[in-house]
């Protein structure tokens, strides 16, 4: 047992209390942003005349020291220290003495670790912002070579209009852009530095509270240094941002798996992310798709687990607050590795298109069009959707198709139909057509198609501040 605080406490701390109380074990992930943290505190205090120039040259040095050797291995984040924090602490105590004692002048674990995990918070944001978009180039690209590949669009997972591959990508373009706008947003609310908040409220010592932010990349101080302690919303935020990640991925998993299967045969998973069965041997399961869609549980889950710690704190710092960190590190981990998994299995995925088309010739998904031929003829919609309702039962019933008729069995249920229907049924032009803003035909997706390949241009990590943190300068 290592702590910071002995000298109130006549007895020892229990063992069990102890372990309980830790939290080095997964703190531990915070080790670079707590010396980063560390650093720019030590270089305002002394700009303050709080510590000497010397005092802050040795800890710098110092806690520079730690960094390289836990980097390099040849130190230890040892688990007999209570949180990641006082591993640090003690570390540098041990290496440059007395100096090393005035590190935490004006601070408190209670701003310390609120800053460590803003800056890790901030960092994952934009590891999976960057992944987000290797997503979105695949994505594209496959959009951008299979605008003529038809298939059927679905409503209630029954064939509805002809669509194309392009189309049906481009609705998960929107989507996972939608998801990095989301992550935009919280990186620039969540942008604020809460060091020197103290332990709630304030310090009496004359901190430069804009300086520490700048180094940092920040775009200023918190204002208020009770919230600062105990605002975790941007965990939340980005808790939330993470499930409405999984859950657009986990729903292009259950296509991808529907269109894998047998009876659809859309798609062939490549044999590097599929598994076999120990004793089928003719299957070839689509695991990874499948997985990533069950994982979407676990992160709803630390979304929820975080707002429940959340709901009754009263103000300011609990230690129910710890809680926030397994659940999120969770979270943050799984999203990453599955947009990984996700992206290298759509990349290879070959797609057949030959039984998109039949598939969507065969179903009825150019009733809508038929029906407006019709209208085109004159026939109100209305009635026109009777007529078309009726030659689909008689196709049904005659086990066909409404483009495979005879012009006379068409003329028997309506006498506007003539032979122009034909064409104006196929699949080509059932599609083509649609021109409408964000509908299929070619013409509409090569506009849509431009806009956002200008979007994916558009990086907005460089021009965030705090990508490339102050302290690494110093
Ligand atoms: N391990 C703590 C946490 O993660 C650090 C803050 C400790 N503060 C305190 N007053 N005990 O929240």
């Amino acid at each position: 047992m290592a702590q910071l605080w002995g000298g109130r406490f006549t007895k020892d701390t229990d063992q069990m209390v102890y372990d309980f109380n830790a939290s080095i074990n997964f703190d531990k992930r915070l080790f670079h942003q707590d010396i980063e943290g560390s650093i720019a505190h030590v270089v305002m205090l002394a700009k303050q005349g709080i510590l000497t120039l010397g005092e802050k040259d040795s800890i710098i040095k110092g806690l520079a020291g730690i960094r390289e050797d836990v980097d390099k291995g040849l130190l230890a984040i040892s688990p007999e220290y209570e949180d990641i924090h006082s591993f640090v602490e003690a570390m540098l105590i041990e290496r440059i003495g007395e100096a090393g004692k005035k590190l935490h002048t004006g601070r408190s674990r209670n701003d310390q670790v609120a800053l460590d995990m803003k800056l890790y918070t901030r960092l994952q944001i934009l590891k999976t912002d960057e992944l987000l978009k290797e997503l979105l180039e695949v994505i594209l690209d496959t959009m951008e070579r299979n605008l003529e590949t038809y298939m059927p669009g679905f409503t209630h997972l029954q064939k509805a209009q002809p669509t194309t591959l392009a189309h049906h990508y481009g609705a998960y373009f929107e989507m996972f852009k939608r998801d990095r706008l989301r992550l935009k947003d919280i990186y620039a609310r969540m942008n604020y530095c809460p060091l020197g908040a103290g332990a709630l409220a304030g310090t009496t010592y004359p901190l430069d509270r804009s300086y520490t932010s700048s180094l940092m990349g920040f775009e200023g101080p918190t204002l208020n240094s009770m919230d600062s302690v105990s605002d975790r919303d941007y965990l939340i935020e980005f808790l939330a941002a993470l499930s409405t990640v999984m859950m657009h991925l986990s729903r292009f998993c259950e296509e991808i798996i529907l269109w894998n299967s047998n009876e659809y045969q859309f798609v062939e998973i490549d044999d590097a992310y599929s598994t076999g069965s120990s004793i089928m041997p003719q299957k070839k399961n689509p695991d990874i798709a499948e997985l990533v869609r069950g994982k979407t549980g676990r992160v709803y889950g630390a979304l929820i687990s975080l707002l429940t710690t959340m709901k009754a704190l009263p103000l300011a710092y609990n230690k129910d607050m710890q809680e926030d960190k397994e659940v999120s590190f969770d979270a943050m981990d799984t999203v990453q590795s599955c947009l990984e998994l996700f992206t290298g299995m759509v990349k290879t995925m070959k797609f057949r298109t030959d039984r998109m088309a039949d598939s969507a010739l065969n179903g009825f998904a150019n009733a809508t069009d038929a029906a407006d031929y019709l209208v085109n003829k004159g026939v109100p919609f209305r009635d026109a959707h009777g007529i078309i309702g009726k030659l689909v039962l008689y196709c049904i019933e005659k086990n066909t198709s409404i483009d495979a008729l005879t012009l006379e069995e068409l003329r028997a249920v309506s006498d506007q139909f003539g032979p122009d229907l034909y064409d104006a049924v196929s699949l080509k032009t059932c599609v083509e057509k649609r021109l409408t803003a964000g509908a299929p035909g070619q013409e509409a997706m090569k506009k849509v198609i431009a806009v956002n390949k200008k979007y994916l241009k558009d990086d907005w990590i460089e021009v965030l501040p705090g990508y490339v943190t102050g302290t690494e300068k110093v």
